[in-house]
């Protein structure tokens, strides 16, 4: 068995001091424990001993605009473990033409015997048809019980097929995310901006204002409850959304927010960076204002939003930004940061925020909207061994030219982390060790 022996366990009844012992790749006792002849013993002495984090939110080996993300499952998950998340839920992307049955087989095939953590899948639908619905019963057999549409790119649906979604999805209880941005407008916002020779980065904002966010989020309101559904609001960024989601709260609807660590600490002042730096930051929904930030972080604290994850959407600056170096439309969308969620946000919360909540906003919260769990998101004896020992006394700077993530930058590089991840173990196997990956790649696919 492997023992975490000294630790403060974050456990669904509270703070616990105890130990954990590990039997293949299920926690098998929680207590004070004895090592026997032949244990394993991972001193946990000053850290906290988290259940695995889960990212809710990432693009691994996906193609878009001609190109394809910097990380794949092989590094995209190395980084993840190193930073001290033990599964990501990826969105595997049903192309024009294609079934969504396929598309999970496509992604399935992308992860499989490669990724150094747990992988799910949600459905991003993106050709709404006859077959797409008539599949859905398949695909939850699959393992997929969650779902995201876009209002915005080529991917996006009419509200009429988002609508249909969510009524077909009614009978197995699944969960729809939404991209909120009104796509028609962003286009024209970009065209307008384009004729008026505004091609720098710093004019991406611009044409996706709050309001942009804030119509489409309300309007994926209204068709949840026009469906009787409840809906999930990916990366929020705006308090002009957070408004709309409490107005929908307010009149009984049963909302899900995710936002994004970037969106906390990041804001709008990083696209009139000298030069083509702007790029680096050119993810959609954009950076926001200074307010924005303080709304967030607000809502965070009252407990409005419900899960963190990073939208890990990575493109190197120097061989893929750099195609919208003339005209800031053709920048691929989408920054890293699988590696470093945990980190940056103790970083951006500190004491404000207790372990327990940590806990909730990047571990139970995404396992119990997205189905995993008990089996993952808690600390509980039969629970998988997904275990995450966070170390509050290892300062640290995060470095580009130190990190797994593969691409030439991150938004997060000089900052002081305040901690990291002591021991990462997924399915039970030390998948990493202060921020250096084992090797290992015990993940697998989270049928859930
Ligand atoms: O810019 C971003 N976030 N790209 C990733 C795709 C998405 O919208 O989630
Ligand atoms: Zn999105
Ligand atoms: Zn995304």
């Amino acid at each position: 068995m492997k023992i975490i022996k000294n630790g403060i366990l974050i456990t669904p009844e509270g703070e616990k001091r105890a130990d954990l012992a590990i039997k293949d790749s299920i926690i098998a006792e929680i207590g004070d424990i004895s090592p026997a002849d032949g244990d394993e013993v991972y001193d946990a002495g000053g850290c906290y001993v988290y259940p695995g984090f889960i990212d809710g939110h990432t693009h691994l080996d996906l193609e878009v605009a001609g190109t394809v993300t910097a990380d794949d499952f092989e590094s995209g998950t190395r980084a993840a473990a190193a930073g001290g998340t033990t599964c990501v839920v990826d969105f595997a992307t049903q192309y024009k033409g294609d079934t969504i049955l396929n598309a999970l087989e496509t992604w399935k095939k992308k992860a499989e015997g490669k990724s150094h953590c747990n992988v799910a899948f949600h459905m991003a639908v993106c050709d709404w048809n006859e077959k797409t619905k008539a599949d859905l019963p398949a695909l939850r057999e699959a393992g997929v019980t969650s779902f995201k549409v876009y209002m915005a790119y080529d991917t996006a649906l009419t509200d009429n097929e988002i609508l249909e979604v969510l009524e077909a999805l009614r009978p197995f209880g699944g969960i729809l995310g939404c991209h909120c941005e009104n796509g028609a407008l962003v286009t024209e916002l970009q065209k307008a901006q384009l004729a008026e020779g505004h091609t720098e980065p710093r004019w991406h904002p611009l044409s996706r204002p709050a309001e942009v966010e804030a119509e489409a989020v309300n309007r994926f309101c209204y068709l949840g409850a026009l469906a009787g559904m409840p809906v999930n609001i990916v990366h929020l960024s705006t308090k002009l959304g957070l408004e709309e989601i409490r107005a929908a709260r307010k009149r009984g609807q049963t909302v899900y927010v995710e936002s994004c660590p970037q969106y906390m600490l990041l804001d709008d002042s990083n696209y009139s960076r000298p030069g083509f730096e702007g790029a680096k930051y050119v993810c959609s929904p954009p950076l926001r204002s200074k307010e924005d930030i303080r709304a967030l972080k607000e809502a965070v604290l009252a407990g409005e939003i419900d899960t963190i994850a990073t939208d890990h959407c990575s493109f190197s600056y120097a061989g893929q930004k750099i195609a919208g170096k003339d005209d800031f439309t053709k920048i691929p969308n989408g920054a890293p940061g699988i590696e470093h969620r945990p980190a940056v946000m103790m970083k951006i919360f500190g004491d404000s925020l207790k372990p327990a909540d940590y806990c909730r906003l990047m571990s139970e919260n995404p396992a119990r909207i997205f189905g995993m769990y008990p089996k993952k998101g808690a600390l509980l004896t039969g629970s998988d061994a997904d275990i995450t020992v966070w170390d509050p006394a290892d300062v640290w700077t995060v470095r580009a030219a130190e990190m797994q993530q593969n691409v030439d930058y991150t938004p997060f590089e000089g900052m002081e982390m305040p901690g990291r991840a002591k021991y990462v173990f997924v399915n039970g196997i030390l998948a990493a060790e202060c921020g250096r990956p084992t090797g290992a790649t015990a993940g697998r696919y989270v049928c859930r």
